[in-house]
C-alpha cells in the first residue's frame, strides 16, 4: 500500500531535442499500466517532473527515465514515502511556458527564470501543485 514521491530536474538534450508530446503520449500509457502519476514541467530548457507510486515500481521507472538521452544532468531532488498522492488526476500531467510575467514563476523565482535545480523537496512540489491548478 506504501506511496512514494520522486521528484527530478534535468535539462534538455540539444543534440537530441525531445518532442514532449511524443514523451507525453508514452508516458501516459505506461504510467496507467504501473499506476503511476505525476507531473511534468517544462520551460527554459529544463525540466520538473514528479512520480508518485509504488516505490518498487518508480525506482525501475526513474532508473529508465534518467537514462532516457532526450535529457541530461538528471537530478534527483527528493524522494520520500506519502500517505497520499498528491496528483491522483495525471497519468502525466503538463504545463509548459508559465503564463504572465507575475504569473506562476515570479512567486517562485528571484529573477523570473525557471530552474529547478534550485529547488528543494518541497519547494518543487508546491510548484508542481501550482501547475497543476492550471493545467489540462
Ligand atoms: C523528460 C522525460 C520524462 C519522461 N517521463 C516518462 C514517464 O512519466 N513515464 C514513462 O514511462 N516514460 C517517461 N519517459 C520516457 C522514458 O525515458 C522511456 O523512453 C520510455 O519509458 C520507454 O522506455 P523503453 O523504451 O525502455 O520501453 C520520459 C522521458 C523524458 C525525456
Amino acid at each position: 500500500m506504501t506511496i512514494a514521491q520522486l521528484v527530478y530536474a534535468s535539462t534538455a538534450s540539444t543534440e537530441n531535442r525531445p518532442n514532449v508530446e511524443e514523451i507525453l503520449t508514452a508516458s501516459r500509457t505506461r504510467n496507467d499500466q504501473l499506476q503511476v502519476t505525476g507531473f511534468l514541467c517544462f520551460s527554459n530548457d529544463r525540466f520538473l517532473q514528479v512520480f508518485e507510486g509504488s516505490p518498487v515500481r518508480l525506482s525501475a521507472l526513474y532508473a529508465r527515465v534518467a537514462s532516457d538521452r532526450r535529457h541530461s544532468n538528471v537530478e534527483i531532488l527528493g524522494y520520500r514515502k506519502v500517505v497520499r498522492r498528491r496528483f491522483s488526476k495525471w497519468a502525466m500531467g503538463y504545463l509548459a511556458n508559465f503564463g504572465d510575467p507575475k504569473g506562476m514563476l515570479f512567486n517562485f523565482s528571484g529573477q523570473g527564470d525557471f530552474d529547478p535545480y534550485g529547488m528543494d523537496f518541497e519547494g518543487a512540489i508546491e510548484f508542481l501543485s501550482e501547475a497543476a491548478h492550471g493545467a489540462r
